[in-house]
């Protein structure tokens, strides 16, 4: 039986510590399907069907890489696509706390399906989406940081909001 598994997210946008926790799955699971998911206490800088251009044009050199978005629980999604993990990036102890709480609750809708954590590269541990967008905000370097397309994708979005 073939490994399944999701790396849900907002992806808002995709960042090199996204992509190397997601191509570390892909050595790890048969298929991995990364979902685009609504998190309720964030207000999106990039649309959905944005977001999932730029994940396609990142993970397309995975051959087992399938992007989707979904609109419910990610619990839901998993188990629509018969995944037995949900894989979830771990920075600092500051990630925590949040990580436990969504990983209970999914547990709780469905013990079945485990979340399993990678610790993220170290190179990759003080970033976020939300560090990028702060910098890209401002007309700083964020090269280091994500894929040109993305890069470009931030600077469009802030030239459109001038
Ligand atoms: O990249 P993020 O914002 O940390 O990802 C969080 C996300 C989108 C995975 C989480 O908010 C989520 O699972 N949203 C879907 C709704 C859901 O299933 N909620 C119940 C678990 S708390």
């Amino acid at each position: 039986m073939a490994s399944i598994s999701v790396c849900p997210g907002s992806f808002d946008p995709v960042t090199f510590g996204h992509i190397d926790i997601i191509r570390r799955a892909s050595k790890v699971f048969d298929k991995v399907y990364v979902c685009v998911l609504n998190n309720a206490s964030k207000h999106p800088l990039f649309t959905v069907e944005e977001r999932i251009v730029l994940l396609k044009e990142v993970t397309k050199e995975f051959g087992n890489v399938e992007v989707e978005d979904f609109h419910g629980l990610l619990i839901d999604y998993a188990r629509s696509k018969n995944a037995s993990a949900i894989v979830r990036g771990l920075r600092a102890v500051s990630d925590f706390e949040y990580e436990m709480q969504i990983t209970s609750m999914n547990r709780v809708l469905d013990e079945s399906i485990e979340t399993l954590f990678m610790m993220t590269n170290n190179q990759y541990s003080f970033l976020s989406s939300s560090i990028v967008k702060e910098v890209a905000k401002y007309s700083g370097a964020v090269s280091e940081l994500v894929p040109p397309v993305v890069e470009e994708a931030l600077r469009v979005k802030f030239q459109e909001k001038k």
